[in-house]
This record gives structure tokens, C-alpha cells and sequence, in this order.
């Protein structure tokens, strides 16, 4: 499907991974593009480029979750094509896991009954790799089971499952992707912040980087940017869509590595400290990235280096913007 002349919206377009998608669509010179946000975590600042490179991009502060918000305002766009990428993080679930579970789980049941309803025509709904849980076997491809740990990681199966019930039983032309571990510029740095920001962080305060476990253990991290790539490859390509697909490098990358890209971006040459293994830390994850390749020619670009030097540029403008 050809994105060109479309009618398109993001949910959760205002977060980390939505607004680099947003950039990302524009090449693809939509007829419209809009997002939907209700700033729980994204920032407009995230939109600051979108808005001056496409100034007809429509953001919404509202709930995805709510009906007659998002009818309203796929009707007012006549959308074509929703990528649904609003979500609660992970971190938030360990807190808040009744709130949280509930809001992935109604925000995607949403989307669905409103595409039920013919209020648009495709879904590319953004899953995770958390909903596969702990490796049963690695690499991880899409038939893995979901071997959920987290309230986060049910609820987003659970949101699988309700757009594959979808798919079967209406006919919704829907598509799930499940990203692995994405990192980038954007990516929140403050409350539920992950890996990346935490180290940068404490090497700008002058403390060493702490890494629990023996640093040996890996994930699959893939660039922002070629995530995106790979969102949109996917609802071009017809073949891709109506089932699962990995999105991620299908390379491992070991903690220590992360570590000592994000030192060697900051010119950092101190000491890295070890911490005791956190409990529930899993040891590999790596997807397969088999069905990406074949489907969308899915080939991500990035070598981890390269993205952390520019991530890490990204969070150090951030902090000094915010000390000066
Ligand atoms: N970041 C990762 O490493 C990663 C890995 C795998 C999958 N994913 C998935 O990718 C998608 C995007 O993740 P992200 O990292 O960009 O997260 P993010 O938290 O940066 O963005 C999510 C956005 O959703 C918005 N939001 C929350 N509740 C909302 C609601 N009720 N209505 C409207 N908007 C709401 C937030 O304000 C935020 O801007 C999610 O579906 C996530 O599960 C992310």
C-alpha cells in the first residue's frame, strides 16, 4: 500500500518511538497526518521538527482510550491508516499494575471496535517483545510463546490477542509489530527511564556506570530510526501484513558493549562498577528477525556505536538546555 496521499494517525505520537515515526511518515508524503496524545509521558517538544517540516500535522491531547474522542477525530480526519503506538511503559506497571494493565488493554480494545465499526481501514498495532517474556528458546521468533512476566507484558499480549480476535472474527485489516529493545533520541530520560539515559546520567554527575550482573548478559537493541523504517516497511508491504512481526536487529548486543559505547561516546575512561544480578533479569534476548527480512527486506543500518554517539549527543544538549 502506497502511503503517499493518505489520511494517517499516530496514537502515542507525541512519545519516543510515535514522534520519530511521525518524521519518519512524512517522507511518505501523507494527504494528512495526525496524532493522538494525552502527554501522560510524550512531550510536543518531540513534534518541534514534524510541525515545521509538515505544518498540517494535527495534534489531539486526548485519551486513545476514549470513544467518542477518537471517533470524532477519525472522522474530522478521515483516517485511513491508525499506527497505534500509545502505551503505558513497563516500569509504571511494577507500580500501578491495575491502572496501567487496564489502560493498554482499553486503548487497544478502543482502536479495534472503532476499526470494527469502518471508522478506518488499517491497524499496524505495536506490540513488544515483552509480551514473549522470558526466552523459551532464543532467537525468539514470532511463534514464541507468551511467557509474560509483568502486568505490562500480560496486558499487551492481551492486546494481541483482542486485534488477532479482531482480525478473525471482523475482518480488521490489522497488523501487529513487536519491537525489541529500542533506543534513540527522545526516549524518556526522567520517571521509568531505561538503561541508556541512567548511565549518561551518572557520568555526567561524575559517578561510575553500574552494571548488575556480569554485564554478559544481552538484548536485542535496535535504532530508533530503523524501527520506524521498519513500522512503515510494514504497512507498504501487503505480504507483511495480517500477522506478527519481529521488528529488531536479530543481533545481540552485550551489556558491557552498551556500557562502553556510551562511555567511549563521552569520553568517559573511568571505572564501571558491578552491582549484584537483579532478580527477574533475563539472559539473552534476541529475536528472529527471519519473517522482517523476508517480508519488508528489513535490513537495520545502524551499528550500536554509531546510535549511542547520537543518542547520547541528544541526552547531553537535553541536560545542559535544562541547567542553563
Ligand atoms: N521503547 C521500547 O524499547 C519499546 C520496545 C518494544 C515495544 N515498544 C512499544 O512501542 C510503542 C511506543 O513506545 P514508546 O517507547 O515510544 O513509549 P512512550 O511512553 O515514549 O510513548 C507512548 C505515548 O503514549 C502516550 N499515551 C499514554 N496513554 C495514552 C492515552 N490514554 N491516550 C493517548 N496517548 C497516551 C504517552 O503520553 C506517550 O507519549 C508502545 O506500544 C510500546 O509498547 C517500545
Amino acid at each position: 500500500m502506497d502511503l503517499q496521499g493518505k489520511s494517517i494517525l499516530v496514537t502515542g505520537g507525541a512519545g519516543f518511538i510515535g514522534s520519530h515515526l511521525i518524521d519518519r511518515l512524512i517522507d511518505e508524503r501523507p494527504a494528512r497526518l495526525a496524532v493522538v496524545d494525552n502527554l501522560w509521558l510524550g512531550k510536543l517538544a518531540n513534534l518541534e521538527t514534524a510541525f515545521q517540516d509538515f505544518p498540517a500535522l494535527k495534534f489531539y491531547q486526548e485519551d486513545s482510550a476514549s470513544p467518542r474522542a477518537m471517533t470524532r477525530i477519525l472522522q474530522q480526519e478521515a483516517v485511513e491508516i491508525v499506527f497505534d503506538l500509545a502505551t503505558i511503559p513497563l516500569p509504571a506497571s511494577l507500580v500501578r499494575p491495575k491502572w496501567s494493565a487496564r489502560q493498554i488493554y482499553d486503548m487497544a480494545l478502543n482502536v479495534c471496535e472503532l476499526g470494527r465499526k469502518g471508522l478506518y481501514g488499517t491497524l499496524i498495532h505495536c506490540s513488544s517483545s515483552e509480551a514473549y517474556g522470558s526466552a523459551a528458546y532464543t532467537p525468539m521468533d514470532e511463534q514464541h510463546p507468551l511467557l509474560v512476566r509483568t502486568p505490562y507484558a500480560a496486558a499487551k499480549a492481551a492486546a494481541d490477542l483482542l486485534v488477532q480476535s479482531y482480525q478473525h472474527t471482523f475482518g480488521l485489516d490489522a497488523t501487529i509489530v513487536r519491537p525489541f529493545n529500542n533506543y534513540g533520541p527522545r526516549q524518556n530520560d526522567k520517571n521509568y527511564a531505561g538503561i541508556i539515559p541512567i548511565v549518561v546520567h551518572r557520568i555526567r554527575q561524575g559517578k561510575a556506570p553500574v552494571i548488575y550482573g556480569d554485564g554478559e548478559q544481552t538484548r536485542d537493541y535496535s535504532f530508533v530510526k530503523d524501527v520506524v523504517d521498519g513500522l512503515v516497511r510494514v504497512a507498504k508491504a501487503d505480504a507483511a501484513r495480517g500477522g506478527v512481526i519481529n521488528i529488531a536487529s536479530g543481533e545481540e548486543v552485550t551489556v558491557n558493549r552498551l556500557v562502553r559505547g556510551i562511555a567511549a561516546a563521552m569520553d568517559y575512561h573511568g571505572p564501571i562498577d558491578y552491582a549484584p544480578e537483579r532478580p527477574g533479569d533475563v539472559r539473552r534476548h534476541l529475536a528472529d528477525v527471519t519473517r522482517a527480512r523476508t517480508l519488508i527486506d528489513y535490513h537495520p543500518q545502524t551499528v550500536i556505536e554509531d546510535g549511542l554517539r547520537q543518542t547520547v549527543a541528544w541526552y547531553v544538549q537535553q541536560i545542559n538546555a535544562h541547567s542553563s
